[in-house]
């Protein structure tokens, strides 16, 4: 899916013209990839455009950055304000968001801790990211035959730019082999999570999701879901799974900031559910959807609104 362009871009304390955001070949983090990121979306509600739980997500931005010892050289209210103000000026109801945080112009070599810190906040309208029909009737799913991060070879609970060189690899496999998504295990065999999205089981009525301990991100959306799920009368637990798990569970779904909530429909050609999102799945997917754009009142304090 191609980016579609918008007005502005902030970048270290200024609007800029998208067409101005640029940078220096010999960036460091083009190199070395030692950055932070994050991924968050702004919705339409009844009060104007709202940003889902961005105070999380900019407070991971912040972990991030400290796991890496990367100073950043704004406050996170100052980041809060700065993305609101760049929804706000580009007159979008809704987008996606990409805060970065990125070792700059100015030294080279594989000391970061030398290196300016910049850190940039761009803005576009971006769609389902497993696109409207994995939404709708589910998502065929690949185990990797890339394994996971170990944890001490990269920290799984920072959101770092080089680490998704990783979910690249899986990515493309899984899309070479003819599949939508692929699921990776951590180096201890258990299921991890997927490219970019927290993944769930249900099995045997309970629903499981991997921890932050099998390499799985702390997502915010697996969170919400834990959430919603929970409120529903769910049981729901974080667990170790393994592949087999996956195969015979009654249904399974992936969760991301990006993708939202998906049905599994398959793994690894094992049929999930006769082919069909499952009833948990669906209701969840729904509460979701819902609660992103403000319409439910218990999960009101998860949208702020950008003024
Ligand atoms: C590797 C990985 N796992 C899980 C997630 C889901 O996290 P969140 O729900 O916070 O977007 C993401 C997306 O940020 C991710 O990149």
């Amino acid at each position: 899916m191609p980016i579609t362009t918008t007005e502005k871009i902030w970048m270290d304390g200024e609007l800029v013209d998208s067409d101005q955001a640029r940078i220096h070949v010999l960036t460091h983090t083009l190199h070395y990839g030692c950055g932070v990121f994050e991924g968050i979306r702004a919705y339409p509600t009844d009060s104007g455009p709202a940003v889902f739980r961005l105070t999380d997500h900019i407070e991971r931005l912040f972990n991030s950055a400290k796991i890496f010892m990367i100073d950043v050289p704004f406050t996170p209210r100052d980041i809060i304000d700065a993305t609101k103000l760049t929804v706000r000026v580009n007159g979008l109801a809704e987008c996606y968001i990409r805060p970065i945080v990125y070792l700059g112009y100015g030294e080279m070599g594989l000391n970061p801790l030398p290196c300016p810190v910049n850190v940039s906040i761009a803005v576009w309208p971006w769609g389902a990211y497993l696109g409207d029909e994995g939404v709708a009737n589910g998502v065929r799913m690949k185990i990797s035959s890339w394994q996971r991060h170990d944890p001490n070879a990269l920290p799984p609970a920072a959101k770092g730019t080089g680490m998704y060189i990783n979910s690249s690899m899986a990515k493309v496999e899984a899309l070479k082999s003819g599949y939508d998504e692929a699921i990776l295990l951590s180096p201890q065999g258990y299921v991890s999570e997927c490219t970019g999205e927290n993944l769930f089981v249900v099995r045997h009525g309970r629903i499981i999701t991997p921890p932050l301990s099998a390499g799985a991100l702390e997502g915010i959306t697996q969170d919400s879901v834990i959430t919603i799920a929970r409120d529903l009368g769910y049981e729901v637990e974080f667990g170790n799974l393994l592949r087999s798990d996956l195969y015979v569970a009654e249904e399974a779904f992936l969760t991301g900031t990006a993708a939202e909530v998906v049905p599994i429909a398959s793994v690894d050609d094992r049929v999930l559910n006769g082919g069909q999102p499952g009833p948990i799945t669906r209701q969840v997917q729904e509460i979701y959807r819902a609660a992103v754009r403000g319409q439910v009142d218990r999960y009101k304090d998860w949208v702020e609104h950008v003024g």
